[in-house]
């Protein structure tokens, strides 16, 4: 791509550009903040890491949109994120209004660009992007799935003391309380993990997973997690920069998939050029689609919510 501006230059979008720049997935990356200075002495700081780590992607700051002109993609993390005690939904009122401002910013001045979401509650701000953008669900897609799934599969490749690579794993649902993660579509290298670990065992670690982000704040006191979820966002951005047509676990508008319609929610989509292609449609026990509906149920409620700020 020619160029990617990732809003809000705190833990995550900095992550973000800084992975982005590694792994070259655009010749120029914006970073864009309210905060006076820091977008550019990050990305300043980021540019001057060039020669050491080989890469030519120019990465800059700014407090304005102007840079981010013509953005092919944005990533969109500006917002505040949970603290102890907090949940995602606290966040909701703030961050409602703070992905409205950025979402109409980043129209004016890219148009045409693919918005990935990753500022919480992730499902409705993904909504929030959607409505006030306008766009297409193919050019609004929201972080959580992969993050989700890279919990829950680091946990188990930990347990069954295997590689990560050789895990498999399905999360859907919303990025909150409510996720499924399908144990029926967990492998190890096709092995189904039920084979490998007792029920008991599995349902622990899919607890952990549900309870991954505040695992991460209960040890950061005053922030939440940022590698992996910088790190799941760049998978996206790489699947779609590249045209790699991979199947990730995304937040997507639902327009009668899993017979739910006009949210966003975590279901396996095909990520290429152009951003969302499809979204696949599996097989789900029953108890499976119970959760799922419960989760979109939660999701509804939340952007209830928010319908005064849009
Ligand atoms: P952070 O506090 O480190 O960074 C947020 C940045 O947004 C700050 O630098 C702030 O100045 C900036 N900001 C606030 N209002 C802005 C505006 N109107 N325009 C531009 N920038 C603005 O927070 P962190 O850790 O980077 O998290 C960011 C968001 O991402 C939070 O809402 C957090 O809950 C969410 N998150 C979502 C995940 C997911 O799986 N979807 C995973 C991790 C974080
Ligand atoms: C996480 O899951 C806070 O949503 C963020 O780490």
């Amino acid at each position: 791509m020619h160029k990617i501006t990732v809003v809000g230059a705190g833990n995550v979008g900095a992550t973000c550009a800084q992975l982005l720049a590694l792994k070259e997935l655009a010749r120029q990356v914006v970073l864009v903040d309210v905060i006076e200075g820091v977008p550019q002495g990050k990305g300043l700081d980021q540019w001057e890491s060039a020669p050491i780590e080989a890469f030519d992607t120019r990465v800059s700051g700014a407090n304005d949109y102007g840079p981010a002109a013509g953005s092919e993609l944005v990533v969109i993390t500006a917002g505040i994120a949970r603290k102890p005690g907090m949940s995602r939904e606290d966040l909701l009122q703030t961050n409602a209004k703070i992905v409205r401002s950025v979402t109409e910013e980043v129209v004016r001045v890219a148009p045409s660009t693919i918005l990935v979401l990753v500022t919480n509650p992730l499902d409705t701000m993904a909504y929030v992007a959607k409505q006030v953008s306008g766009f297409p669900r193919e050019r609004v897609i929201g972080m959580a799935g992969v993050l989700d799934t890279a919990r829950y599969r680091a946990f188990l490749a930990e347990e069954l003391d295997v590689s990560v690579e050789d895990i498999q794993a399905l999360v859907l649902g919303g990025h909150g309380d409510t996720m499924v993660p399908l144990v029926s579509y967990t492998t190890v290298s096709g092995i189904p993990v039920a084979q490998l670990l007792n029920r008991k065992r599995i349902a622990e670690l899919v607890q952990r997973t549900r309870d991954g982000g505040a695992e991460i704040v209960r040890y950061l006191k005053t922030g939440s997690a940022y590698y992996a979820p910088a790190a799941a966002v760049v998978q996206m951005v790489e699947a779609i920069a590249r045209d790699k047509k991979r199947i990730l676990p995304c937040a997507a508008y639902l327009q009668g998939e899993y017979g739910l319609e006009g949210i966003f929610l975590g279901v396996p989509c095909k990520l290429g050029a152009g951003g969302l292609k499809e979204i696949l449609e599996v097989e789900l026990t029953a108890e499976e689609r119970a959760a799922l509906e419960k989760s979109a149920q939660a999701v509804r409620e939340t952007i209830g919510l928010v319908q005064a700020v849009l």
